[in-house]
């Protein structure tokens, strides 16, 4: 038995977001934001769309690809830090758009590493279970509901978007021909104040006095985050490679999180993996979080630059703190 990828899909909403837009909002300049980060411009969903709405598009292009009808989904699984409500969980919501109507649904949150998780979690489910067959594994995210438009430190660094997979048990394949070749995953509660949403959960629920006090927007250490994402990408995509024996000469891409031009270049520097190898679009999206990893495996998948057999290094790293890597043969 092998599980497979089938379809891989991803939106982003029409509108685009400038740094020279930003300069009209905030005091930053594109110079600032290009050479401290490398992001040029970001989708921003319109009023009145919810994240469900973004991730059921990248949903239906990935069913595309993947030549299965919503009815044949017997899991959703959504990763995302700006579920369209508290309760119920978004992959629900995604369930009633696209009428998945046979399908068991849940939410996972791990921020930027939510993808990670959520692929994790969703092999594990059809390796353990014959009456699993199609996963809908999404991450999607509307960051412009959480920015402080007010705040330059973090207003510039996210973006809204989606992107979908889905995962076939495979059970005429054997074991060899399986996608996951190694999986490290890893959490740090300690820094859970690094990068967090103060109020709007149980601890602060919502009132007037939050409101005022801007706490339901994104409050972000940037500085430590980095170090920090650097050591926990690197860590995780080593760990993976030595568990499978396979080389960094060997991998065809490497996919990191598109947080930060400069992270991405430090952790292709450190697993000495030339920059023609690591793919980038940070550029046209900037930080989309848990959609970040998978918007950039579409977008490889459908340019074509990707054959069977190949190696393909996931890595990412977000707020709780979580972190990290999954390798892939394509
Ligand atoms: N425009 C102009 N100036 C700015 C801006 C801006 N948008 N934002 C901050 N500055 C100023 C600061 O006020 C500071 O000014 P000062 O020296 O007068 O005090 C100066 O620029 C330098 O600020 P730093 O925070 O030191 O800048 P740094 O080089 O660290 O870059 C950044 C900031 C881009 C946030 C960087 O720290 C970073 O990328 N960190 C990682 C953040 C991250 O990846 N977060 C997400 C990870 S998890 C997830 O994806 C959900």
């Amino acid at each position: 038995m092998a599980i497979r990828i089938i379809g891989t899909g991803s939106y982003a909403p029409e509108k685009i977001l400038t740094n020279a837009d930003l300069e009209k909002m905030v005091e930053t300049s594109d110079e600032w934001i290009t050479t401290r980060t490398g992001i040029k411009q970001r989708h921003i969903a319109a009023d009145g769309v919810a994240t469900s709405d973004l991730a059921v598009q990248a949903a239906r292009n990935a069913m595309e690809m993947a030549k299965i009808t919503p009815d044949q989904i017997n899991f959703i699984s959504v990763a995302t830090v700006t579920g369209d409500k508290a309760f119920p969980s978004t992959a629900c919501f995604v369930q009633k758009k696209i009428e998945a109507n046979n399908a068991v649904c849940y939410d996972v949150v791990a921020a930027c590493s939510g993808l990670l998780y959520s692929l994790e979690i969703a092999v594990a489910m059809l390796r353990s279970y014959k009456k699993y067959k199609y996963a809908l594994v999404i991450g999607a995210e509307k960051l412009s509901s959480i920015v402080d438009w007010q705040d330059r430190s973090t207003c510039v660094l996210f973006g809204d978007g989606a992107s979908a997979v889905i995962l076939e048990r495979d059970d005429s394949l054997p074991d060899s021909e399986d996608c996951l070749v190694a999986s490290e995953l890893g959490a740090a509660g300690i820094y859970s104040e690094l990068l967090y949403l103060p109020a709007g959960g149980s601890a602060m629920p919502a009132s007037h006095e939050t409101v005022e006090q801007r706490q339901h927007y994104i409050k972000m250490t940037g500085q430590e985050l980095f170090k920090l994402a650097v050591n926990g990408m690197v860590g995780a995509c080593r760990t993976t490679m030595k568990e499978s024996g396979v080389k960094s000469e060997d991998v065809t891409w490497v996919v990191p999180h598109q947080a930060n031009m400069r992270i991405i270049g430090a952790v292709a520097q450190r697993l000495t993996i030339p920059e023609e190898r690591v793919f980038v679009n940070i550029d046209k999206y900037g930080n989309t979080s848990a959609a970040s990893i998978g918007i950039c495996l579409d977008e490889l998948c459908r340019s074509g630059k990707i054959k069977r057999g190949d190696y393909i290094l996931l890595t990412a790293f977000g707020g709780g703190l979580t972190w990290g890597a999954m390798l892939l043969r394509w």
